[in-house]
């Protein structure tokens, strides 16, 4: 089963999310629903604002229980940033989670291409 979770303030990180559920043909959730099942390919988005990931989604990021996921694909979007993506790597890496070293990504709103790139990552684990 392969699962997706994300934090979106203005909206453009959850169309990456309703992309990647919909290939995966699962819901796209936000980040009050826990993980309750074990999960193949957790896809965990978020966005940087000022410099920084919601404190909302790093506190999600830490109640997540490692034996129920055995890896995690990591989307963000931002104006121009990826640094959200790393701060999602580095917490869960400090949660012994693994990661793997492709994301998924887009600049501000996500267009045509950046959902069609969406979709061709998530397909590879579906
Ligand atoms: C308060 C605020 C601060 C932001 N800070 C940054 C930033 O430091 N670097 C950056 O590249 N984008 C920054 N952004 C842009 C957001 O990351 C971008 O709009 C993102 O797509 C928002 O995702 P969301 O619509 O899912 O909330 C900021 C946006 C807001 C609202």
């Amino acid at each position: 089963m392969n699962a997706v979770r994300y934090y979106s303030r203005g909206g453009n990180t959850k169309i990456l999310a309703e992309a990647i559920a919909e290939e995966l043909q699962v819901e796209a959730l936000g980040i009050d629903a826990k993980i309750e099942e074990e999960v193949e390919t957790l896809f965990l988005g978020g966005a940087l604002y000022a410099y920084g990931i919601d404190k909302k989604l790093k506190a999600y990021i830490e109640q997540l229980d490692k034996t129920k996921i055995k890896k995690v694909v990591v989307f963000s979007t931002s104006w121009l940033s990826k640094h959200a993506i790393a701060l999602i790597k580095k917490g869960l890496k400090e949660k012994e989670i693994p990661y793997v070293d492709e994301f998924i990504y887009a600049r501000g709103k996500p267009n045509n291409k950046e959902i069609a790139n969406a979709k061709e990552i998530a397909k590879k684990y579906k």
